[in-house]
């Protein structure tokens, strides 16, 4: 018998002669797949070290936001009690918090915290969860390339559009794609559509009115099949999600890529292809319009259904501290939620461009803010893929969203 096995035994006939009475709360905390959970778990294992009577298991979710939402969605309406604290998209709370599936935090405010995240967690006055990281939409790409052909970072699409186009036909690869964003019908793509719409200065709700720009929406929309009739981006963009964006970039097949912040770590890892060659950005604009980008972001939230709301809130609690969103901006490139820790040495060493994105944050803009959000992001996501894909035309594509919008919104 091996020492593991001898250890192991040992501690089961001890948990047995001491009963079942063993106090130890076991929480089940549900996690993103895109979140870099594996650092997560780092951070799970501080709590457990300084609360002895607390495991922590990790519930994995889907591959992206949309999912997983679906997921907890069935699990939250059947009041399962089985997941203690939940990861929720910056989306999410509002939609939560109606549905009666969160339980609040009296005691605390948010003051400390970047204002969107405040904002986003507190509904009708009331704390309904606690910021985890921030989150932006950047453009990454290739300095090692962009300084070979003497290329300053693009700030227009339009000069994007150019520098790609010299890049990938002077390096004779194949396999090199000029720009990769999200084409798939993901949470994701409903930013790919907000980017260059909003950067025309347009909105699509305000006070819970619908105000949306047809002409805007087109022009949004051709500007991102263009890329790929140009074959600036792959012509199988349409199945691309946040994920597979970062890995081929990671792989070394991408020069710009728009994606979210946890990518950074990932390029900086093991088995990474561009360590050391990859820079960030805000996003082009549309010629003549503003650099916008769209406000990511995930929260902790506590199930209502939880039978463990102490150790749960006090879990939330610690996720959400200055220590862990330091340790996770470190270790896992995950913004901070505390604008004091993007100029943190340690940080910053870490993440260098951390040091500039705290404006970048501080403007993104959010996703329209409705109840009826999951509708919302359901139109717009499915409509970029389909015009994407080639199945309906820009022009088909904004009257579609803008119909049916409408009745969303009458
Ligand atoms: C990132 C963002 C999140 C967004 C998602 C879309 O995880 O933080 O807010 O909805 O990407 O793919």
């Amino acid at each position: 018998m091996n020492l593991a096995r001898l250890a192991s035994l040992l501690l089961l006939s001890a948990a047995l002669a001491s009963g079942p009475a063993s106090a130890e709360t076991q929480l089940k905390v549900y996690l993103s797949s895109q979140g870099q959970p594996a650092v997560w778990r780092k951070a799970l294992d501080q709590f457990e070290v300084r609360n002895p009577g607390i495991k922590v298991m990790i519930e994995l979710g889907g591959a992206t936001s949309d999912l997983q939402a679906q997921y907890l969605n069935t699990v939250m309406s059947a009041k399962d009690p089985s997941l203690d604290v939940l990861i929720l998209d910056v989306i999410r709370p509002a939609q939560f918090a109606a549905a009666g599936w969160l339980s609040p935090f009296p005691e605390k405010d948010l003051l400390a915290y970047l204002r969107p995240y405040a904002e986003a967690n507190t509904v009708e006055g009331k704390v309904v969860a606690l910021p985890a990281f921030a989150d932006a939409m950047f453009l990454y790409y290739r300095k090692d390339l962009l300084d070979k052909y003497d290329i300053p970072p693009p700030k227009t699409w339009e000069e994007l559009a150019v520098a790609a186009q010299k890049i990938t036909d002077g390096e004779h690869n194949q396999n090199l794609q000029g720009l990769s964003f999200q084409g798939k019908a993901i949470e994701g793509a409903v930013c790919t559509f907000l980017l260059p719409y909003w950067s025309q200065g347009k909105t699509v709700v305000e006070n819970g009115k619908l105000i949306f720009d047809r002409d805007a929406a087109i022009k949004a929309l051709a500007l991102w099949k263009s890329f790929v009739d140009k074959g600036i981006a792959k012509k199988s963009i349409s199945e691309v999600a946040t994920d597979d964006t970062r890995k081929e970039f990671q792989a070394g097949n991408v020069v710009f890529a728009v994606n979210w912040g946890y990518a950074w770590a990932l390029f900086q890892g093991e088995g990474s292809a561009v360590v050391g060659k990859v820079a960030v950005s805000r996003l082009p604009a549309v010629t003549g319009g503003e650099q916008s980008t769209c406000l990511g972001g995930w929260e902790w939230g506590v199930s209502a259904y939880s039978k463990h709301q102490d150790e749960a809130k006090k879990l939330a609690e610690f996720l959400s501290g200055p220590e862990i969103s330091k340790f996770m901006a470190i270790n896992g490139s995950l913004l901070p939620t505390y604008p004091a820790l993007y100029t943190d040495s340690e940080v910053t060493k870490a993440a260098p461009w951390f040091a500039d994105a705290v404006p970048v944050v501080g403007t993104a803009r959010a996703r329209p803010v409705t109840p009826r959000y999951n509708e919302v992001s359901e139109v717009i996501r499915t409509t970029v893929n389909a015009v994407l894909a080639g199945v309906a035309t820009p022009a088909e594509g904004a009257s579609q969203i803008e119909s049916r919008l409408k009745r969303i919104f009458h």
